[in-house]
C-alpha cells in the first residue's frame, strides 16, 4: 500500500494489533482499528489514528472508502469490513475462510486447492461486487521479513503484552490457559 493510504484492522486491540499497528504506521499508513476500550490508550500510542470501541461504536457508520483492511475476526465481520472499503480495495483475513489462492500459494495438494476454492467462494464473491479482493493469510516465518519487522519494532519500542509464564513441564496448564482465552497477554512457555 502507498504512503498515506488508510488501513483498517479489525480487532486490532489484541496481540496481533500490537505488532501490526506499529509496523503499518511505520510504513506511513493511516491506521484505524476496532477493539476493546481497555486497550484504547495503548493502541493509540502504538500509532493508530483512531480506535472504535466494538461494544459501543459501529465503525461502519463512520468510515467510507478505506484503502485496505486486515481482518482478525473472521467471516461474521467480513461483510461489514467490505462495506467500508473503496472500489478495488483488498482484505487480508487471518481468521476468515481460506480460499483457493491461499491453498495454491501454500503448496497444498490439488484436491485441497479445489476444496479451499469452494469454501472460499463466498468471500471472493462478496469482494467481487465492488471489484475488491479477498485473501486469507496464514503466518509463516520468513527470516528477512522478521529482521525488518524486528528493527521497526525496536525503533518504536514495542512491548508485547505478556500473560502467564509456564515451565515446559507445565505445558498442559499453559494450553488450558490459552483455551480459556487468557486476556492478560501472550502465554509464555519457558524452555
Ligand atoms: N492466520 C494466522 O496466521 C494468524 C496469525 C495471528 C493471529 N491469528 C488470529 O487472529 C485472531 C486475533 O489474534 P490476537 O492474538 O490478536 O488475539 P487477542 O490478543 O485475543 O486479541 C483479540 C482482540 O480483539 C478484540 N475483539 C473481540 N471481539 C471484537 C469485535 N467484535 N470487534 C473488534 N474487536 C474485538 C478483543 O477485545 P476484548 O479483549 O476487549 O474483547 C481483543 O483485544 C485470533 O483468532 C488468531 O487466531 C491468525
Amino acid at each position: 500500500m502507498k504512503t498515506n493510504s488508510s488501513l483498517f484492522i479489525s480487532g486490532g486491540s489484541g496481540s496481533f494489533g500490537a505488532m501490526a499497528i506499529p509496523l503499518s504506521a511505520a510504513r506511513g499508513l493511516k491506521v484505524i482499528t476496532s477493539g476493546g476500550v481497555e486497550a484504547k490508550e495503548r493502541t493509540l500510542a502504538l500509532g493508530a489514528d483512531r480506535i472504535f470501541d466494538y461494544r459501543t461504536e459501529d465503525y461502519t457508520e463512520h468510515l467510507r472508502d478505506v484503502d485496505g483492511a486486515i481482518d482478525s475476526l473472521g467471516d461474521k465481520e467480513l461483510p461489514r469490513l467490505f462495506s467500508i472499503l473503496r472500489q478495488g480495495a483488498t482484505v487480508v483475513s487471518l481468521r476468515g475462510m481460506p480460499n483457493g489462492s491461499f491453498a495454491k500459494t501454500f503448496g497444498l495438494p490439488l484436491w485441497k486447492q479445489w476444496l479451499f476454492k469452494l469454501v472460499g467462494l463466498k468471500n471472493e464473491r462478496m469482494a467481487a461486487r465492488k471489484g475488491q479482493k479477498y485473501h486469507f493469510l496464514f503466518v509463516t516465518s520468513d527470516g528477512k521479513q522478521l529482521q525488518r519487522a524486528a528493527s521497526i519494532l525496536e525503533k518504536c519500542n514495542v512491548r508485547s503484552a505478556v500473560g502467564n509464564v509456564y515451565l515446559l513441564e507445565q505445558a498442559e496448564e499453559a494450553l488450558r490457559d490459552v483455551a480459556a482465552g487468557s486476556k492478560k497477554g501472550k502465554v509464555i512457555i519457558k524452555l
